[in-house]
């Protein structure tokens, strides 16, 4: 189930952020700060607004806990594209198929609220990251971008309604 996450939930989300220190470490070139939670919260690019920002918790089921975090960002690149900056689980969560459902949810959400596009970016290395992208439906642009110390791939899935 996915459940819009505040500034109220940052206790929790650090304490997932914490547990997927393997991946975000590597994304961040260090180990994760102890504010990590309310910056993945409250970060955005300086052009977009406060409404364009949506984090989303993943919960397992319908009462279990917190694990995993989607964030996305609404019309910037363009009115219709919803750009999907993070979409990670706790590494006890992994590879048992509630990723692909967790992302099938978003993408209907987004279908819902009239967005025809997705876009991505994966870190050049993480190779089973692009494997999943590719899994759900994503095709290279052939795009690349400077993030951190790394370098991106942008993917793109149209997901016009049916
Ligand atoms: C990427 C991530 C969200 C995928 O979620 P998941 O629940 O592990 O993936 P699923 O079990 O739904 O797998 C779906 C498909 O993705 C691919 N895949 C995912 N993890 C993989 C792995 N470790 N090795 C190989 N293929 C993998 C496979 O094609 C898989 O399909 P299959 O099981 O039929 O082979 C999750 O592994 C994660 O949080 N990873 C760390 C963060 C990250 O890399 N995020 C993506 C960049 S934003």
């Amino acid at each position: 189930m996915l459940k819009v996450l505040a500034l109220g939930d940052k206790r929790v989300l650090q304490t997932l952020l914490e547990k997927c220190d393997d991946y975000l470490s590597f994304q961040n070139g260090g180990p994760l700060g102890p504010n990590a939670a309310e910056e993945l919260l409250m970060v955005r690019p300086e052009d977009a607004s406060e409404r364009q920002k949506l984090v989303l918790g993943i919960y397992q089921g319908d009462t279990g806990p917190l694990v995993g975090v989607c964030d996305l960002l609404k019309g910037y690149i363009g009115p219709d594209v919803l750009s999907l900056g993070l979409l990670l689980l706790e590494p006890a969560a992994r590879r048992r198929g509630l990723g692909q459902l967790a992302y099938q949810d978003v993408e209907g959400w987004a279908r819902n609220e009239g967005f025809t596009q997705i876009r991505i970016g994966v870190l050049m290395s993480n190779e089973l990251g692009l494997k999943f992208w590719h899994k759900v439906g994503f095709k290279e642009t052939g795009e690349i971008k400077a993030y951190r110390t790394h370098w991106l791939r942008i993917l793109e899935k149209g997901i016009k309604a049916l």
